[in-house]
């Protein structure tokens, strides 16, 4: 059976029994930044077993894309040594929101694989849960197991629940006891039993996992129930297949044996059973998968998992030879085998083979480096008898070459050595370290603070009366007073003041107490929730202690605030136009502009950029009042806010409604979104492998770009002596006009030196029959020297010809004789006779030669040689 098929008859059978089938949600959960990629079929139901959401059915059917790279659930290292793991695999399942439990779930389970995939029911073995009584009576008295065959298992993993029986979805999270079915591959099969100390060989494979979900655990470990007990089941597409047919490696099912031959025709190995070949097919599902849902390869979080399972498969396409880009012409393969099942992988075809084309070519800049320095290494270390690597040189690989380490690792484990992982990571932390203290820099020493925090009170003021003064700082160190002229830091009890955060800049403005006038030039903050006004005391003096009024510069925070709201507008716009795959990678707003980098693969295209205008000025035209509220996080991502993976949020946050978008934002926002007044992209461009980058101005910018662009046109207009309507008209005449001119004259210079020829022709000099013409041409060019040598040699019938012309320091030069005196003067050699004498050289076919020469003042006296040297040869 075919794994489309079994997939196919999986759905059908628990639609029979009631269930809605379900699409595959994507590898990246959505509004979840506690898991980084759905590592299980119920991910896409969390919320729904823990009651936050509802849905308009209680039994679903799915089959569901997974990957288990990175996180609690993580098998890359075992990929290419094991017959069944993979990074990237299928999951089909099954869900009871509050419907049904144990019973249903274990007789549906049963009947789908004896009848329906008609297993030999002697084949199968089952795992409970050590205390799980009720599951243990269903199999043996209701399915009629034998007790031979059902396994209880406790918590053998070395805590309470921690158990290959008892399933979380990761460290917090629904979770519950669960119940297996295995299948025993038979006796010429190494292995045992679950539960058995031989349980890790292939004989006994795990091919379901019914999981019965109670239980919701939180960060500290306690265990509410679930609102309702519901399941939760998996079974892995490709394990079934293998057992169906009748093959021992989920590596020779079907869905496999195509990507490993196109592994190794890209590759050139023969070896079909080739441990890279099964990685390389393992690994081009993942990342293929992963770039359609929008992951990047990147540095840090789910793009850096990314990276290193494209580094691995490069790397193992590498060991069988391939020192060029290879891995991303397997996609059309993948899109191939899965496309039909999966037709967001169809449609995404150009932009997953482009990112990946992209990572390739820069990982293949320093492979080779890298691997000649770890193939050193450990070939010494082998001399030594050692088996460790050490951490440094792992380090070094990963920092200055782009090893990951499990990339390192897995090169070692081929030669039978380990990695000093402990040293690498103390090299690694001792980098962040520096990174840091190289990072803080900027503000000088970390400053000493002990006093309140600041209270921002600039959401809604801008300027604010007695706000006193907790601290001072001059060249980095507390101090108790600022004098006139001095510059340093002011720490304010409450202020308006926006300290940088979010992308948007810290506010400038004014604090200012009698006499004393300080002018801030930046706010920062100085610790997490103290802020501190940089900038110098332009008059009087100011102490700890002393009252002041916080005055911001409002021109300069209004044109920030526009631009900030319009960010978010424009955000959302991309997704809109571009898809969801589009995701902020960085931001920028400063009084200027808003610099904006996300995920996207290709340039966007006129039209792309014009509608995202559209869509943002017309959110500007609904006049939309901002909304801003403080809620808890798990509320406000349910709400539909965007929450930035990577980004480390409080337990309350504040989210941002402007228009149309809705985002976790402490930044500061216009009160409505007419306040933006006109927004404009004037910049599109690419930063980075798969990052685009778009700059926008808006309001008063917005309005003096348009100016100068529209003072522009009327001079370009007014040059043309046209209206600016006609401009592009006018431009297309003026081009037409300037063909037909550059056409007429090229016309001229021929007929020209065609008549240059016929005067030429009356100076040839007879020598025994043979015409011979030595002459040089004024203001020809190569081309002309050439027709004209036709013309000339029509009309003299019988000759030997040289023409020349001068360029500023070059000459130029050619030869003609006609095919009649070929045997005696040969074109090659006549031309090289003059060139010799300009400082040139030449040659060419006997009829026709060009040449070139560097002394134009030798030239007449070479002309003049040429009728004695044709004499000697006639
Ligand atoms: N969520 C369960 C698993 O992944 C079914 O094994």
């Amino acid at each position: 059976m075919k794994a489309a098929e079994i997939r196919e008859k999986f759905l059908k059978f628990f639609e029979s029994k009631g269930h809605t089938i379900v699409r595959s949600s994507s590898l990246v959960p959505a509004n979840d930044p506690t898991l980084l990629f759905t590592n299980s079929g119920m991910v896409q139901f969390k919320d729904v077993f823990l009651g936050q959401e509802s849905r308009p059915y209680t039994r679903a059917t799915t089959a569901q894309r997974s990957v288990r790279a990175g996180g609690k659930h993580n098998d890359l290292e075992n990929v290419g040594y094991t017959a069944r793991h993979h990074t990237f695999f299928e999951m089909l399942g099954n869900f009871s929101f509050g419907d049904y439990f144990k019973r249903e779930a274990i007789h549906y389970a049963w009947e789908l694989l004896t009848e329906v995939y008609r297993l030999p029911k002697e084949k199968l073995w089952v795992t409970v849960y050590q205390e799980d009584d009720e599951a243990y009576g269903i199999w043996a008295n209701e399915i009629g197991v034998p007790a031979e065959r059902i396994v209880r298992i406790g918590d053998n993993k070395g805590a309470r629940y921690a158990s290959d029986n008892f399933w979380q979805m990761a460290d917090t999270g629904p979770c519950g006891p669960c119940s297996e079915i295995f299948y025993d591959h038979g006796p010429e099969v190494w292995g045992g039993p679950p539960g058995s100390p031989e349980e890790d060989g292939d004989r006994y494979i795990e091919i379901w996992n019914l999981v019965f979900m109670q239980f919701n655990r939180d960060e500290q470990g306690n265990m509410p129930r679930l609102p309702k007990p519901c399941v939760d089941t998996g079974m892995g597409l490709e394990r079934i297949a293998a057992v169906l047919q009748h093959v021992h490696s989920n590596y020779e099912i079907d869905l496999f044996q195509n990507l490993i031959k196109a592994a190794a025709r890209e590759t050139g190995c023969k070896d079909l059973g080739a441990n890279s070949l099964k990685v390389i097919a393992d690994h081009i599902r993942a990342c293929s998968f992963l770039i359609v849902d929008g992951v990047i390869p990147g540095n840090e979080g789910r793009g850096y998992v990314l990276r290193r399972i494209i580094r691995r498969a490069i790397r193992h396409g590498y060991k069988l030879g391939r020192k060029e880009p290879f891995f991303n012409k397997l996609v059309p393969d993948l899109v191939a085998e899965m496309g039909a099942a999966y037709p967001e992988l169809a449609e995404a075809q150009q932009r997953v083979t482009d990112v990946l084309r992209q990572e390739e070519e820069r990982f293949f800049e320093t492979i080779a480096n890298g691997m000649e320095i770890l193939d050193g290494a450990l070939a010494e270390l082998q001399q030594q008898g050692k088996t460790e690597l050490d951490g440094e040189l792992a380090f070094k690989l990963h920092d200055t070459y782009g090893f990951p380490l499990d990339l390192t690792a897995d090169v070692c484990r081929e030669r039978q050595m380990t990695v000093d992982e402990a040293a690498f990571d103390a090299a690694m932390a001792r980098q962040r370290e520096q990174a840091r203290a190289a990072g803080k820099f900027k503000m000088a020493q970390a400053l000493e603070y002990s006093g309140a925090k600041t209270d921002f009170r600039g959401y809604d003021m801008l300027s604010l009366d007695s706000a006193k003064v907790t601290a001072l700082y001059a060249d980095g160190t507390s101090v108790a007073e600022l004098r006139a002229g001095q510059s340093g830091i002011v720490v304010l009890d409450k202020t308006p003041f926006y300290a940088e955060s979010g992308g948007q800049v810290g506010d400038h403005g004014v604090l200012a107490s009698g006499a004393a006038r300080f002018a801030v030039s930046d706010t920062q903050k100085i610790q997490p929730d103290v802020f501190g006004h940089y900038g110098t005391l332009e008059q009087g003096s100011l102490k700890v202690g002393d009252a002041l009024t916080a005055q911001v510069d409002t021109v300069r925070r209004a044109r920030t605030v526009r631009n900030h709201s319009a960010t978010h507008l424009m955000h959302k716009a991309l997704r809109e136009v571009l898809g969801s795959h589009v995701q902020q990678k960085g931001s920028l707003v400063d009084a200027d502009k808003t610099r904006f980098d996300f995920a996207h693969n290709a340039p966007l295209s006129d039209d792309e950029i014009r509608r995202v205008e559209e869509i943002v000025n017309a959110e500007v035209l609904g006049n939309a009042a901002t909304q801003a509220q403080v809620m808890a996080f798990d509320d406000a991502v349910k709400g539909g806010a965007m929450a930035l993976f990577g980004e480390k949020y409080g337990d309350s946050v504040r989210v941002l409604d402007i228009g149309f978008s809705r985002e976790l934002c402490g930044g500061t926002h216009v009160a409505r979104t007419g306040d933006i007044g006109l927004f404009k992209i004037v910049m599109e461009g690419g930063v980075a492998a798969g990052i685009r980058r778009i700059e926008a101005i808006t309001g008063d910018n917005a309005l003096h770009f348009v100016q100068a662009l529209d003072r522009q046109i009327h001079q370009a207009a007014a040059a043309l002596k046209a209206q600016p309507a006609e401009l592009t008209q006018r431009i297309g005449q003026v081009q037409d006009q300037l063909k037909a001119l550059e056409k007429e004259l090229a016309q001229l210079k021929s007929r020209m030196a065609s008549s240059q020829g016929d005067e030429l022709a009356a100076q040839a000099v007879d020598v025994n029959g043979l015409k011979v013409l030595a002459a040089q041409l004024e203001g020809a060019d190569v081309k002309t020297l050439r027709e004209t040598m036709d013309k000339l040699k029509d009309k003299l019938k019988s000759a030997a010809i040289v023409l020349a012309a001068v360029d500023g320091g070059k000459v130029s030069l050619i030869a003609g004789v006609t095919a009649d005196a070929t045997g005696k003067v040969k074109a090659g050699e006549l031309v090289n006779f003059v060139a010799l004498q300009v400082g040139g050289k030449g040659g060419g076919r006997p009829d026709m030669a060009q040449a070139g020469g560097t002394e134009p003042a030798k030239l007449p006296g070479a002309l003049a040689g040429v009728t004695a040297w044709v004499a000697q040869k006639v």
